[in-house]
């Protein structure tokens, strides 16, 4: 074994003082699939955060899939999509989700985050300013630092708050804009007003963005909170690796915006192909939503159940529900508190949150049965603190600068 020097000290104190603040964090190792009991360090516990939500990952038709799939392509794909890396498969996945979701074209990505990368490094250069929701996922901000680099500005406005993005495109100098926003906001279970966005974007002339990782196969007919629309978002970014149960990223556009991102996106340039039998069972996966509308629908019926349970009553009807704790030692010891009571829902803090606005992030799965959603939503009751003064999610107002 190699006997590294360690750390230099400002790296260990770094690390210390992290620690202290209560953000420190460690992975979980599941000894089980993303059922709704999972196997913990021996423990059985229900799982209450997890975006496989709609169980799909062990359905036994993705899974035979997969199955197949490696049988004949193997397990790894060699290569990236403009070498050796594509499939037969792939270019089928591509054509089911731009069929599906109402697109000309799509790209496939290994991640969703590579795929937010792609598009904001490729559509954003010095003559764009973009404008993006301050609630946006790490991987749009990543995006938009990155477009930073290529010159462009970056102006965040306000969650949800149309006025104030009229207000900062009334104010571009550069010739071109783009407005990017989440679909259903990950950390909030917040919807955003996509036809109200979609309107603000044709009036300014800029292109609209919208990820919606966590809307696709949850909310609507499993197309989301920028199901087919006339006129759509111009560029509609998606994951296989929550509701369609396998890994991955998928951008739909026009043809020419996807040939751009295949010449121009570091991300799909320089990285290893999905393997191909993950590409298999998310399109085993689309393929099942698109044809039994029962998935969806137990979803939304135990999403229903939980947020009743919760006391959440927004409509937003997305499976995330925060519940919000505030302090990051307190949510800690509250999560730990759960886990003691055999439920696995891990602590959110800063940076996913900002500082002081740490939840607990429940969702739900269409498997759970109504018992288990009971007995999470009274054991999060009983155990999660007095909600004094710490606004829920959607309501709070913003404490600090956004961290794009
Ligand atoms: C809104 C949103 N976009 C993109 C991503 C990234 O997707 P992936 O996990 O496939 O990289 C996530 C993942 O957490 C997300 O929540």
């Amino acid at each position: 074994m190699t006997t590294p020097t360690g750390l230099s000290p400002h790296l260990t104190d770094r690390l210390r003082t992290w620690r202290a603040a209560g953000l420190g964090r460690t992975t979980v190792d599941l000894a089980s699939g993303q059922h709704p009991v999972v196997d913990v360090d021996g423990d059985r516990r229900l799982l209450f955060s997890s975006s496989n939500y709609l169980g799909l990952s062990h359905h036994p038709d993705v899974v035979a899939a997969a199955v197949d799939a490696t049988r004949t392509f193997g397990t790894g794909a060699g290569g990236s999509r403009l070498t050796t890396g594509s499939t037969t498969l792939h270019r089928r996945l591509e054509e089911e989700l731009a069929d599906w979701l109402g697109y000309p074209d799509c790209v496939l990505f290994p991640t969703g985050y590579a795929a937010n990368l792609s598009a904001l490094t490729v559509l954003a250069d010095d003559t764009v300013t973009v404008y993006s929701d301050e609630r946006n996922h790490a991987s749009i901000i990543d995006g938009c630092r990155a477009a930073k680099g290529n010159g462009a500005t970056v102006h965040v406005y306000a969650h949800r708050d149309l006025p104030a993005l009229r207000r900062l495109l009334g104010t571009r100098t550069t010739p071109h804009g783009l407005i990017v926003t989440d679909g259903v906001f990950s950390m909030d279970g917040t919807v955003a007003p996509v036809d109200g966005l979609v309107a603000v974007a044709r009036e300014h002339g800029c292109p609209l963005l919208v990820d919606d990782a966590h809307g696709i196969g949850t909310l609507g007919d499993g197309r989301g909170s920028a199901a087919p629309r006339s006129p759509a978002p111009d560029v509609l970014v998606g994951t296989l690796s929550k509701a369609l149960g396998a890994e991955g990223g998928f951008l739909c556009a026009d043809t020419t915006t996807c040939d751009l991102v295949r010449n121009q996106a570091r991300p799909f340039i320089y990285s290893t192909a999905s393997p191909a039998p993950t590409v298999a069972a998310a399109l085993a996966a689309v393929r099942l939503v698109r044809t039994d509308p029962g998935h969806v629908r137990r979803l939304q019926d135990n999403v229903h159940r939980l947020r009743r349970g919760l006391g959440v009553h927004n409509a937003s009807g997305t499976p995330i529900v925060p519940v919000p704790v505030g302090d990051e030692t307190q949510a800690v010891a509250v999560a730990e508190s759960l886990r003691q009571e055999g439920f696995h829902v891990p602590a959110i803090r800063y940076p996913t949150v900002p500082r002081g606005r740490a939840i607990l992030r429940a969702t739900v799965m269409a498997t759970h049965t109504d018992a288990q959603i009971d007995a999470f939503t009274s054991a999060a009751g009983r155990l999660r603190p007095a909600p004094a003064g710490v606004p829920a999610p959607d309501r709070a107002p913003t404490r600090r600068a956004p961290a794009h």
